[in-house]
Protein backbone atom coordinates (compact mmCIF):
# COMPACT_ATOMS: atom_id res chain seq x y z
CA UNK A 1 0.00 0.00 0.00
CA UNK A 2 1.01 3.58 -0.27
CA UNK A 3 1.28 5.24 2.96
CA UNK A 4 1.71 8.80 4.34
CA UNK A 5 3.77 9.47 7.78
CA UNK A 6 2.39 13.05 8.65
CA UNK A 7 5.29 13.91 11.84
CA UNK A 8 8.69 11.97 11.49
CA UNK A 9 9.68 12.18 15.54
CA UNK A 10 9.42 8.95 17.52
CA UNK A 11 6.03 7.68 16.85
CA UNK A 12 6.26 8.31 13.03
CA UNK A 13 9.85 7.57 12.58
CA UNK A 14 8.74 3.74 14.39
CA UNK A 15 5.58 3.40 12.48
CA UNK A 16 7.07 4.17 9.04
CA UNK A 17 10.04 2.43 8.91
CA UNK A 18 7.71 -0.87 10.21
CA UNK A 19 5.56 -0.47 7.45
CA UNK A 20 8.06 0.37 4.97
CA UNK A 21 9.97 -3.13 6.37
CA UNK A 22 6.56 -5.04 5.26
CA UNK A 23 7.05 -4.26 2.32
CA UNK A 24 4.47 -0.79 2.13
CA UNK A 25 5.82 2.06 0.15
CA UNK A 26 6.29 4.72 2.61
CA UNK A 27 6.21 8.86 2.36
CA UNK A 28 7.30 10.61 5.97
CA UNK A 29 6.45 14.11 5.64
CA UNK A 30 7.78 16.30 8.78
CA UNK A 31 7.42 20.51 8.35
CA UNK A 32 11.61 20.67 10.18
CA UNK A 33 13.52 20.28 7.42
CA UNK A 34 16.53 19.49 9.01
CA UNK A 35 14.66 16.32 10.53
CA UNK A 36 14.23 15.57 6.89
CA UNK A 37 18.06 16.48 5.78
CA UNK A 38 19.21 13.87 8.50
CA UNK A 39 16.45 11.11 7.26
CA UNK A 40 18.12 11.84 3.52
CA UNK A 41 21.07 10.40 4.30
CA UNK A 42 20.18 7.33 6.70
CA UNK A 43 20.57 8.82 9.74
CA UNK A 44 17.20 8.87 12.26
CA UNK A 45 16.56 12.46 14.02
CA UNK A 46 15.96 10.41 17.25
CA UNK A 47 17.79 7.93 19.63
CA UNK A 48 16.40 4.66 19.48
CA UNK A 49 18.05 1.35 19.62
CA UNK A 50 17.58 -0.55 15.80
CA UNK A 51 15.59 2.76 14.05
CA UNK A 52 18.52 3.58 12.22
CA UNK A 53 20.15 0.54 11.46
CA UNK A 54 16.41 -0.89 9.90
CA UNK A 55 15.50 2.72 8.14
CA UNK A 56 18.86 1.68 5.83
CA UNK A 57 17.16 -1.52 5.22
CA UNK A 58 14.14 0.08 3.98
CA UNK A 59 15.69 2.71 2.30
CA UNK A 60 14.13 1.75 -1.23
CA UNK A 61 10.75 1.82 0.33
CA UNK A 62 10.69 4.94 2.34
CA UNK A 63 11.20 8.52 0.83
CA UNK A 64 11.61 11.90 2.66
CA UNK A 65 9.53 15.61 2.00
CA UNK A 66 8.89 18.40 4.01
CA UNK A 67 6.24 19.33 1.76
CA UNK A 68 2.74 18.25 1.26
CA UNK A 69 2.40 19.16 -2.42
CA UNK A 70 4.99 16.93 -2.95
CA UNK A 71 3.59 13.92 -1.03
CA UNK A 72 1.71 12.85 -4.08
CA UNK A 73 -1.42 12.25 -1.38
CA UNK A 74 -4.18 12.03 -3.71
CA UNK A 75 -2.86 8.59 -4.63
CA UNK A 76 -1.94 7.51 -0.85
CA UNK A 77 -4.26 4.83 0.71
CA UNK A 78 -3.31 5.28 4.50
CA UNK A 79 -2.60 8.50 5.74
CA UNK A 80 -0.88 8.27 9.50
CA UNK A 81 -1.23 11.56 11.55
CA UNK A 82 2.11 11.83 14.43
CA UNK A 83 2.25 15.19 15.12
CA UNK A 84 2.87 16.13 18.94
CA UNK A 85 0.28 16.76 20.94
CA UNK A 86 2.46 18.52 23.75
CA UNK A 87 0.17 19.95 27.00
CA UNK A 88 -0.61 23.74 27.25
CA UNK A 89 -0.65 25.11 31.12
CA UNK A 90 -4.43 24.06 31.90
CA UNK A 91 -3.82 20.39 31.36
CA UNK A 92 -5.51 20.13 28.09
CA UNK A 93 -3.47 18.74 24.83
CA UNK A 94 -2.05 21.52 22.02
CA UNK A 95 -4.05 20.67 19.00
CA UNK A 96 -2.44 23.11 16.86
CA UNK A 97 0.14 20.56 15.01
CA UNK A 98 -3.13 18.28 14.36
CA UNK A 99 -4.85 21.43 12.87
CA UNK A 100 -2.17 22.12 10.71
CA UNK A 101 -1.46 18.51 9.88
CA UNK A 102 -5.44 18.32 8.97
CA UNK A 103 -5.62 21.05 7.10
CA UNK A 104 -2.70 20.85 4.58
CA UNK A 105 -4.31 16.90 4.20
CA UNK A 106 -7.54 18.47 3.24
CA UNK A 107 -6.07 20.47 0.62
CA UNK A 108 -4.11 18.19 -0.92
CA UNK A 109 -7.41 15.54 -1.47
CA UNK A 110 -9.10 14.81 -3.99
CA UNK A 111 -12.23 12.73 -4.23
CA UNK A 112 -10.45 8.95 -3.95
CA UNK A 113 -11.45 7.26 -0.84
CA UNK A 114 -8.27 7.86 1.43
CA UNK A 115 -8.49 6.39 5.39
CA UNK A 116 -6.79 8.98 7.89
CA UNK A 117 -5.63 7.35 10.84
CA UNK A 118 -4.74 9.43 14.13
CA UNK A 119 -1.98 8.24 15.72
CA UNK A 120 -0.91 11.09 17.61
CA UNK A 121 -2.46 10.87 21.37
CA UNK A 122 -5.48 13.52 21.41
CA UNK A 123 -7.91 13.94 23.64
CA UNK A 124 -11.04 12.38 23.03
CA UNK A 125 -13.63 13.71 20.39
CA UNK A 126 -10.91 14.74 18.62
CA UNK A 127 -11.31 12.04 15.85
CA UNK A 128 -14.68 13.96 15.20
CA UNK A 129 -12.67 17.12 15.33
CA UNK A 130 -10.27 16.48 12.73
CA UNK A 131 -12.84 15.00 10.56
CA UNK A 132 -15.18 18.52 10.60
CA UNK A 133 -12.12 20.53 10.60
CA UNK A 134 -10.85 18.96 6.96
CA UNK A 135 -14.12 18.56 4.85
CA UNK A 136 -14.45 22.21 6.21
CA UNK A 137 -10.54 23.31 4.63
CA UNK A 138 -11.34 20.83 1.56
CA UNK A 139 -14.72 22.72 0.61
CA UNK A 140 -13.15 25.82 0.86
CA UNK A 141 -10.34 24.44 -1.21
CA UNK A 142 -12.02 22.82 -3.39
CA UNK A 143 -14.79 25.00 -4.83
CA UNK A 144 -15.68 22.85 -8.11
CA UNK A 145 -18.31 21.24 -5.98
CA UNK A 146 -16.49 18.06 -5.53
CA UNK A 147 -16.67 15.97 -2.29
CA UNK A 148 -13.91 14.48 0.04
CA UNK A 149 -14.15 11.03 0.36
CA UNK A 150 -12.39 9.86 3.38
CA UNK A 151 -12.63 8.73 7.13
CA UNK A 152 -10.56 9.09 9.67
CA UNK A 153 -9.40 6.11 12.30
CA UNK A 154 -8.08 6.46 15.84
CA UNK A 155 -5.65 3.66 15.75
CA UNK A 156 -3.47 4.82 19.12
CA UNK A 157 0.34 4.06 19.75
CA UNK A 158 1.19 1.91 22.62
CA UNK A 159 5.31 1.62 22.04
CA UNK A 160 7.80 2.71 24.52
CA UNK A 161 10.28 4.73 24.09
CA UNK A 162 13.59 2.73 24.36
CA UNK A 163 11.72 -0.71 22.99
CA UNK A 164 10.18 1.42 20.21
CA UNK A 165 11.03 -0.94 17.19
CA UNK A 166 10.39 -4.18 19.08
CA UNK A 167 7.14 -2.77 20.28
CA UNK A 168 5.57 -2.10 16.65
CA UNK A 169 6.93 -5.11 14.90
CA UNK A 170 5.60 -7.24 18.07
CA UNK A 171 2.46 -5.18 19.78
CA UNK A 172 0.40 -6.48 22.67
CA UNK A 173 -2.44 -5.30 20.23
CA UNK A 174 -3.68 -2.98 17.50
CA UNK A 175 -6.67 -0.54 18.08
CA UNK A 176 -8.96 0.39 15.36
CA UNK A 177 -11.67 2.88 16.39
CA UNK A 178 -13.96 3.70 13.18
CA UNK A 179 -17.36 2.55 12.30
CA UNK A 180 -16.13 2.70 8.31
CA UNK A 181 -16.03 -0.99 7.33
CA UNK A 182 -14.06 -0.30 4.51
CA UNK A 183 -11.19 1.45 6.69
CA UNK A 184 -11.74 -1.13 9.30
CA UNK A 185 -10.60 -3.33 6.13
CA UNK A 186 -8.18 -1.61 4.49
CA UNK A 187 -6.28 -1.50 8.03
CA UNK A 188 -6.90 -4.94 8.33
CA UNK A 189 -5.10 -5.81 5.51
CA UNK A 190 -1.96 -2.93 6.22
CA UNK A 191 -1.29 -4.61 9.89
CA UNK A 192 -2.01 -8.16 8.56
CA UNK A 193 1.60 -9.34 9.04
CA UNK A 194 1.72 -8.10 12.00
CA UNK A 195 -1.74 -9.59 12.78
CA UNK A 196 -0.52 -12.68 12.08
CA UNK A 197 3.56 -12.42 12.50
CA UNK A 198 4.36 -14.20 9.25
CA UNK A 199 6.96 -11.66 8.55
CA UNK A 200 10.95 -12.55 8.82
CA UNK A 201 12.11 -10.78 11.62
CA UNK A 202 14.21 -7.71 11.23
CA UNK A 203 17.96 -8.57 12.40
CA UNK A 204 18.43 -7.57 15.99
CA UNK A 205 14.55 -7.74 17.06
CA UNK A 206 13.56 -11.49 16.93
CA UNK A 207 9.96 -12.08 17.78
CA UNK A 208 8.90 -13.44 20.75
CA UNK A 209 8.74 -16.55 21.78
CA UNK A 210 5.33 -18.17 21.66
CA UNK A 211 4.04 -15.02 19.59
CA UNK A 212 1.79 -15.86 16.50
CA UNK A 213 -0.93 -13.62 16.65
CA UNK A 214 -1.30 -10.10 17.52
CA UNK A 215 -5.35 -9.34 17.93
CA UNK A 216 -6.91 -6.39 16.36
CA UNK A 217 -9.71 -4.85 18.35
CA UNK A 218 -11.82 -2.95 16.40
CA UNK A 219 -14.47 -0.58 18.35
CA UNK A 220 -15.64 2.92 17.80
CA UNK A 221 -13.65 5.99 17.08
CA UNK A 222 -14.21 7.54 20.72
CA UNK A 223 -13.54 4.05 22.50
CA UNK A 224 -10.43 3.56 21.21
CA UNK A 225 -9.23 7.23 22.22
CA UNK A 226 -10.34 6.64 25.17
CA UNK A 227 -7.99 3.46 25.35
CA UNK A 228 -5.52 5.16 25.07
CA UNK A 229 -6.05 7.57 27.41
CA UNK A 230 -7.00 4.97 30.35
CA UNK A 231 -4.27 2.60 29.33
CA UNK A 232 -1.27 5.15 29.81
CA UNK A 233 -3.39 6.26 33.39
CA UNK A 234 -3.33 2.76 34.55
CA UNK A 235 0.02 2.13 34.14
CA UNK A 236 0.87 5.81 35.64
CA UNK A 237 -1.05 5.08 38.83
CA UNK A 238 0.85 1.67 38.91
CA UNK A 239 4.17 3.07 39.10
CA UNK A 240 2.78 6.08 42.03
CA UNK A 241 0.87 3.00 43.42
CA UNK A 242 4.41 1.38 44.68
CA UNK A 243 5.86 4.75 44.91
CA UNK A 244 3.12 5.59 47.73
CA UNK A 245 3.97 2.03 49.24
CA UNK A 246 7.54 2.69 49.22
CA UNK A 247 6.92 5.43 51.09
CA UNK A 248 5.81 3.29 53.98
CA UNK A 249 8.43 0.46 53.42
CA UNK A 250 10.76 3.37 54.29
CA UNK A 251 9.30 4.54 57.34
CA UNK A 252 8.33 1.21 58.80
CA UNK A 253 11.78 -0.71 57.81
CA UNK A 254 10.52 -3.13 55.02
CA UNK A 255 12.03 -3.64 51.41
CA UNK A 256 9.81 -2.26 48.65
CA UNK A 257 11.75 -4.57 46.05
CA UNK A 258 10.83 -7.55 48.04
CA UNK A 259 7.26 -6.15 48.44
CA UNK A 260 7.18 -5.78 45.10
CA UNK A 261 8.12 -8.51 44.15
CA UNK A 262 5.88 -10.79 46.13
CA UNK A 263 2.92 -8.08 44.97
CA UNK A 264 4.27 -8.85 41.34
CA UNK A 265 3.88 -12.25 41.35
CA UNK A 266 0.65 -12.45 41.47
CA UNK A 267 -0.61 -12.86 38.14
CA UNK A 268 -3.80 -10.70 38.77
CA UNK A 269 -1.33 -7.52 39.08
CA UNK A 270 1.77 -8.76 37.26
CA UNK A 271 5.59 -7.51 38.20
CA UNK A 272 5.58 -4.77 35.49
CA UNK A 273 5.76 -1.25 36.13
CA UNK A 274 6.13 -1.93 40.22
CA UNK A 275 9.86 -0.62 40.71
CA UNK A 276 9.60 2.05 43.35
CA UNK A 277 11.83 4.83 42.38
CA UNK A 278 12.14 8.47 40.68
CA UNK A 279 8.98 7.59 39.09
CA UNK A 280 7.54 8.05 35.90
CA UNK A 281 8.62 10.90 33.18
CA UNK A 282 8.39 11.60 29.57
CA UNK A 283 5.97 12.61 26.68
CA UNK A 284 3.25 10.58 27.89
CA UNK A 285 2.01 10.08 30.97
CA UNK A 286 2.47 13.26 32.26
CA UNK A 287 0.55 14.87 29.42
CA UNK A 288 -1.97 12.13 28.87
CA UNK A 289 -2.95 12.07 32.78
CA UNK A 290 -3.24 15.95 32.95
CA UNK A 291 -5.62 15.77 29.80
CA UNK A 292 -7.49 13.04 31.01
CA UNK A 293 -8.12 15.03 33.96
CA UNK A 294 -8.81 18.50 31.89
CA UNK A 295 -11.45 16.56 29.74
CA UNK A 296 -13.26 15.13 33.25
CA UNK A 297 -13.23 18.02 34.26
CA UNK A 298 -14.98 19.55 30.83
CA UNK A 299 -17.92 16.72 31.76
CA UNK A 300 -17.82 18.28 35.37
CA UNK A 301 -16.24 15.47 36.58
CA UNK A 302 -12.89 15.17 39.19
CA UNK A 303 -10.88 12.13 39.01
CA UNK A 304 -8.82 12.30 42.04
CA UNK A 305 -7.30 8.70 41.65
CA UNK A 306 -5.50 10.12 38.63
CA UNK A 307 -4.74 13.47 40.66
CA UNK A 308 -3.31 11.92 43.19
CA UNK A 309 -1.46 9.46 40.84
CA UNK A 310 0.27 12.63 39.48
CA UNK A 311 0.83 14.08 43.37
CA UNK A 312 2.91 11.16 44.03
CA UNK A 313 4.58 11.20 40.77
CA UNK A 314 6.11 14.79 40.85
CA UNK A 315 6.36 14.71 44.54
CA UNK A 316 9.20 11.93 44.65
CA UNK A 317 11.66 14.04 42.71
CA UNK A 318 11.66 16.54 45.79
CA UNK A 319 11.87 13.48 48.28
CA UNK A 320 14.89 12.29 46.03
CA UNK A 321 16.71 15.34 46.73
CA UNK A 322 14.99 15.85 50.12
CA UNK A 323 16.91 12.08 50.87
CA UNK A 324 20.36 13.75 49.68
CA UNK A 325 19.99 16.50 51.76
CA UNK A 326 19.11 14.70 55.23
CA UNK A 327 22.95 12.84 54.04
CA UNK A 328 24.75 15.73 53.27
CA UNK A 329 23.05 18.41 55.48
CA UNK A 330 24.31 21.26 53.84
CA UNK A 331 23.90 21.17 49.73
CA UNK A 332 24.94 24.74 49.64
CA UNK A 333 28.33 24.49 47.52
CA UNK A 334 28.69 20.76 47.44
CA UNK A 335 29.56 19.04 44.32
CA UNK A 336 26.77 16.36 43.05
CA UNK A 337 26.94 14.76 40.50
CA UNK A 338 23.90 13.14 38.30
CA UNK A 339 23.78 10.13 36.22
CA UNK A 340 21.77 10.13 33.72
CA UNK A 341 19.42 13.04 32.37
CA UNK A 342 17.59 11.27 29.59
CA UNK A 343 13.84 10.39 31.19
CA UNK A 344 14.40 6.75 30.58
CA UNK A 345 17.49 4.65 29.56
CA UNK A 346 17.86 3.73 25.61
CA UNK A 347 16.11 7.31 25.06
CA UNK A 348 17.58 10.60 24.16
CA UNK A 349 14.45 12.27 24.64
CA UNK A 350 14.63 14.55 28.28
CA UNK A 351 10.43 15.69 27.98
CA UNK A 352 9.21 15.71 31.79
CA UNK A 353 12.74 13.92 32.54
CA UNK A 354 13.05 13.27 36.76
CA UNK A 355 16.67 15.02 36.39
CA UNK A 356 15.26 18.49 35.01
CA UNK A 357 13.33 19.24 38.42
CA UNK A 358 15.87 17.63 40.29
CA UNK A 359 18.51 19.87 39.17
CA UNK A 360 16.58 22.64 39.29
CA UNK A 361 16.16 21.76 43.16
CA UNK A 362 19.59 21.13 43.88
CA UNK A 363 20.77 24.54 42.12
CA UNK A 364 17.93 26.46 44.27
CA UNK A 365 19.55 24.60 47.69
CA UNK A 366 22.81 25.39 46.58
CA UNK A 367 24.34 22.29 45.12
CA UNK A 368 26.84 22.78 41.84
CA UNK A 369 25.37 20.19 39.64
CA UNK A 370 27.35 18.01 37.47
CA UNK A 371 25.57 15.47 34.67
CA UNK A 372 26.09 12.92 32.25
CA UNK A 373 24.43 10.74 29.84
CA UNK A 374 25.60 8.40 27.38
CA UNK A 375 22.98 9.59 24.85
CA UNK A 376 21.30 12.59 25.60
CA UNK A 377 23.82 15.49 26.28
CA UNK A 378 23.66 16.60 23.07
CA UNK A 379 19.42 17.46 23.35
CA UNK A 380 20.51 18.60 27.00
CA UNK A 381 23.02 21.38 26.05
CA UNK A 382 20.46 22.27 23.36
CA UNK A 383 17.35 22.56 25.50
CA UNK A 384 18.70 23.48 29.56
CA UNK A 385 22.43 25.07 28.31
CA UNK A 386 21.67 28.17 30.67
CA UNK A 387 19.95 26.08 33.82
CA UNK A 388 23.08 26.22 35.33
CA UNK A 389 23.66 22.40 35.19
CA UNK A 390 27.63 21.21 34.04
CA UNK A 391 26.87 18.78 31.46
CA UNK A 392 30.07 15.96 30.86
CA UNK A 393 31.09 14.35 28.05
CA UNK A 394 32.64 11.94 30.76
CA UNK A 395 31.41 9.96 33.57
CA UNK A 396 34.54 10.73 35.13
CA UNK A 397 34.12 14.47 35.17
CA UNK A 398 30.60 14.46 36.64
CA UNK A 399 32.79 12.38 39.61
CA UNK A 400 35.25 14.40 39.70
CA UNK A 401 35.90 15.59 43.44
CA UNK A 402 32.30 14.84 44.42
CA UNK A 403 30.48 15.16 47.37
CA UNK A 404 27.19 13.15 46.90
CA UNK A 405 25.82 10.77 44.19
CA UNK A 406 22.43 10.89 42.59
CA UNK A 407 21.28 7.79 40.09
CA UNK A 408 18.69 9.53 38.21
CA UNK A 409 18.58 6.91 34.93
CA UNK A 410 19.30 3.23 35.26
CA UNK A 411 21.78 3.09 32.06
CA UNK A 412 23.37 0.02 32.42
CA UNK A 413 26.71 1.80 32.12
CA UNK A 414 26.58 2.76 35.69
CA UNK A 415 26.45 -0.53 37.42
CA UNK A 416 29.91 -1.19 35.36
CA UNK A 417 31.82 2.14 36.78
CA UNK A 418 35.05 1.54 38.68
CA UNK A 419 33.27 2.65 41.77
CA UNK A 420 36.91 1.79 43.59
CA UNK A 421 38.30 4.93 42.17
CA UNK A 422 35.13 7.00 43.52
CA UNK A 423 35.50 8.96 46.63
CA UNK A 424 32.90 7.03 49.04
CA UNK A 425 30.44 9.68 48.88
CA UNK A 426 26.74 9.06 49.63
CA UNK A 427 24.58 7.70 46.59
CA UNK A 428 20.75 8.33 46.28
CA UNK A 429 20.07 5.39 43.67
CA UNK A 430 16.78 6.77 42.51
CA UNK A 431 16.09 4.12 40.53
CA UNK A 432 16.94 1.10 43.19
CA UNK A 433 19.35 0.05 40.49
CA UNK A 434 22.97 -0.33 41.21
CA UNK A 435 24.77 -3.38 43.26
CA UNK A 436 23.89 -2.06 46.97
CA UNK A 437 25.46 -4.83 48.79
CA UNK A 438 29.03 -4.21 46.42
CA UNK A 439 29.06 -0.35 46.77
CA UNK A 440 27.86 -0.66 50.62
CA UNK A 441 30.44 -3.24 50.73
CA UNK A 442 33.24 -0.62 49.34
CA UNK A 443 32.29 1.84 51.68
CA UNK A 444 29.31 3.75 50.01
CA UNK A 445 26.29 5.00 51.83
CA UNK A 446 23.46 4.01 49.16
CA UNK A 447 20.28 5.41 49.80
CA UNK A 448 17.38 3.81 48.10
CA UNK A 449 13.75 4.72 47.41
CA UNK A 450 11.97 3.00 49.74
CA UNK A 451 14.50 0.42 50.98
N1 LIG B 1 6.79 9.15 22.17
C1 LIG B 1 6.08 8.16 22.63
O1 LIG B 1 6.57 7.27 23.34
C2 LIG B 1 4.63 8.03 22.28
C3 LIG B 1 3.96 6.81 22.50
C4 LIG B 1 2.62 6.73 22.16
C5 LIG B 1 1.96 7.84 21.65
N2 LIG B 1 2.62 9.00 21.48
C6 LIG B 1 1.90 10.15 20.90
O2 LIG B 1 2.26 10.27 19.54
C7 LIG B 1 2.32 11.65 19.16
C8 LIG B 1 3.69 11.97 18.59
O3 LIG B 1 4.64 11.80 19.64
P1 LIG B 1 6.21 11.85 19.35
O4 LIG B 1 6.87 11.54 20.63
O5 LIG B 1 6.52 11.03 18.15
O6 LIG B 1 6.37 13.42 18.99
P2 LIG B 1 7.63 14.20 18.44
O7 LIG B 1 7.56 15.54 19.02
O8 LIG B 1 8.86 13.37 18.62
O9 LIG B 1 7.37 14.29 16.87
C9 LIG B 1 6.37 15.05 16.30
C10 LIG B 1 6.84 15.52 14.91
O10 LIG B 1 5.77 16.15 14.23
C11 LIG B 1 6.30 17.19 13.45
N3 LIG B 1 5.22 18.12 13.06
C12 LIG B 1 4.58 19.04 13.82
N4 LIG B 1 3.63 19.65 13.10
C13 LIG B 1 3.65 19.10 11.86
C14 LIG B 1 2.88 19.30 10.68
N5 LIG B 1 1.88 20.20 10.65
N6 LIG B 1 3.18 18.58 9.60
C15 LIG B 1 4.19 17.66 9.62
N7 LIG B 1 4.94 17.43 10.71
C16 LIG B 1 4.67 18.13 11.82
C17 LIG B 1 7.36 17.81 14.34
O11 LIG B 1 8.29 18.57 13.59
C18 LIG B 1 7.98 16.55 14.98
O12 LIG B 1 9.08 16.08 14.23
C19 LIG B 1 1.94 12.45 20.41
O13 LIG B 1 0.57 12.71 20.37
C20 LIG B 1 2.25 11.49 21.54
O14 LIG B 1 1.47 11.71 22.67
C21 LIG B 1 3.95 9.13 21.76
Amino acid sequence: MKVLIIGTGYVGMNTGVVLAYLGNHVTCLDVNEEKIALLRQGKSPVYEPHLEETLQLVSDNITFTSSYAEADIPNTDVIFITVGTPSLPDGNADLRYVRQAAEAIAENLDDKFTVIVNKSTVPIGSGNWVEAIMHEHFESNHNNGEKADFNVVSSPEFLAQGSAMHDSFYPDRIVVGSQCERSVKRLQELFGPIMRQDFTPPPGLPRPAGLTEVPLLACDLTSAEMIKYAANAFLALKISYVNEIGRLANKVGADIQAVSKGIGLDKRIGHRFLNAGLGWGGSCFGKDTAALVATARDYRLEMPIIESAREVNYSQRVMAVDLLQDQLKILKGKHIALLGFSFKPNTDDLRDAPAIDISRLLIQRGALVRAHDPVALGNARRQYGDMGVIFCDQVGEALKDVQGIMLVTEWPEYRQLDWESIPRVPIVDGRNFLDRERLEGLGFPVIGIGR
